[in-house]
């Protein structure tokens, strides 16, 4: 210590201070973390709330108090540094109950789109992790994306903290305005979608409870999305009440079977190496990687945007949470089941300039030379992380009574 240079230090400090701030001090957080019992209807002691406006109840099937989003009761092993480390919520928009809400009704509203067709959730559908089970989903205009719709389930948590599967949005709020004026997704400018917005009469007490008045400008969308998306956070599957009851990721789980437990320790092992790539407790990548579908790039990735050669054929590392229920996967949606992506891993992957070097042996391609039963384990295992309430939880479900 004595050593220590005193500039480095100081630089330490201001980074470690501005950056990482809200972990520091976890018997704060957790405090807020737990101060709601009952997890669901309760209001915050945010003062907000005690002048809401009704909602009109023929039109959307509201509580009368909102939903719990801002202090929602997670587990011990959330709250680790690990995790809190690849939270992207940021200081300048916490989530608040009322923010939240009106963010969910933006993402099931069909007057996002030009021609009133679809809203985020026509791709992004709750049963299905918040993906879509076709490979591309379609637009307001019948046409196909590009690339397979991506399950939110935990998007709050990537250290790189970007979004989509090449990375270029440089964060939620950016994010979330992009599918509004896609052309083939949702087709509006945001001049169109203010205006459109401004005369849709829920949204008057909407705004107004999240944001002191009834003014509909995009930013406040972007800022409400940005708060409904992070407060979608997995934590109740048969892998987290495993780990409730032990503690270490490491121990066998007695809620398991024997052939989850062992595709856990695969999973975690230095024979596949998936825990590397797909880390922490929510099993959620630090950034893009390559991990070897194509000899020959066809989609750029991430290096479509940065430009850089050595970015090619990088893709985020998506959350592994409700992975059962988001498939088909990758960013093409090529694979249909999960035996199929293990035998990608196991057997199929494909050697190229940028391929990860935790899937190369040298100058080879690594193979994990699984047997059956080790393939079955790992399938078994990733459905450990489905998470049926989260899936059925209607604070995160179509709040239109008609549609
Ligand atoms: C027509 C289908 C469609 C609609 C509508 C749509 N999305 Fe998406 N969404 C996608 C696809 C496809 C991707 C992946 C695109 C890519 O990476 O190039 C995606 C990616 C995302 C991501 C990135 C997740 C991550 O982990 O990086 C978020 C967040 C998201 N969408 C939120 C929304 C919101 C909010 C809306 C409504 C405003 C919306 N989407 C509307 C299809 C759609
Ligand atoms: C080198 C890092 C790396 C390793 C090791 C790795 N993955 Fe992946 N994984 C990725 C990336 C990157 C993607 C997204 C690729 C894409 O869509 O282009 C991905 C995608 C997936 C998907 C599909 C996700 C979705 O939403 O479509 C599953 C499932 C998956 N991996 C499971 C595993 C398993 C199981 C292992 C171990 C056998 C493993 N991964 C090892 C990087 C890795």
């Amino acid at each position: 210590m004595k050593k220590c240079f005193v500039p480095i230090c100081l630089l330490v400090i201001i980074l470690s201070s501005c950056s990482k701030d809200e972990y520091i001090d976890i018997t704060e957080e957790e405090q807020l973390l737990v101060n709601d019992e009952n997890n669901d209807t309760v209001v915050d002691d945010n003062e907000e709330n005690t002048n809401d406006l009704a909602v009109d109840s023929s039109i959307l099937a509201l509580p009368d108090s909102p939903f719990n989003y801002a202090n929602i009761l997670l587990p011990d092993f959330f709250l680790d540094n690990d995790v809190r480390n690849e939270d992207i919520t940021p200081n300048n928009n916490e989530i608040t109950d009322n923010g939240a809400t009106l963010g969910r009704v933006l993402f099931y509203d069909n007057n996002l789109s030009r021609n009133n067709t679809i809203s985020c959730a026509s791709c992004h559908i709750q049963e299905h992790g918040f993906s879509d089970p076709t490979a591309l989903s379609t637009g307001f205009d019948g046409e196909l994306t590009s690339r397979n719709s991506m399950g939110l389930a935990n998007a709050r948590f990537y250290e790189n903290e970007r979004f989509f599967w090449d990375e270029r949005a440089a964060s939620l709020e950016e994010q979330t305005l992009v599918p509004i004026q896609d052309l083939v997704e949702m087709g509006l400018t945001l001049p169109e979608l203010e205006a459109k917005l401004s005369v849709v009469d829920y949204y008057e007490a909407l705004f107004t409870n999240a944001f002191g008045d009834d003014n509909v400008t995009s930013e406040r969308i972007a800022l409400a999305l940005s708060q409904f998306i992070p407060s979608m956070v997995s934590y109740e599957s048969k892998f987290d009440e495993g780990l409730s009851q032990v503690q270490d990721i490491d121990d066998n789980f007695p809620n398991f079977t024997d052939s989850e437990n062992r595709g856990k320790q695969l999973f975690m092992s230095n024979q596949t190496r998936c825990f590397d790539c797909h880390a922490t407790n929510v099993f959620v990548g630090d950034a893009a990687r390559n991990n070897g579908l194509d000899a020959t790039i066809t989609d750029p990735g991430v290096g479509g945007i940065t430009g850089n050669n050595n970015d090619l054929g990088e893709f985020k590392v998506p959350s592994l949470r409700n992975i059962a229920l988001t498939g088909p996967y990758m960013h093409d949606g090529r694979f249909e089941t999960l035996e199929e992506v293990i035998e990608h891993y196991n057997s199929g992957v494909q050697n190229n300039p940028n391929l990860d070097n935790r899937l190369t042996q040298g100058n080879n391609v690594r193979r994990l030379n699984l047997s059956d039963n080790d393939k079955q384990a790992l399938v078994d295992f990733l459905h450990t992380l489905t998470d049926t309430e989260f899936i059925t939880d209607e604070k995160y479900a179509d709040p239109f009574i008609e549609d």
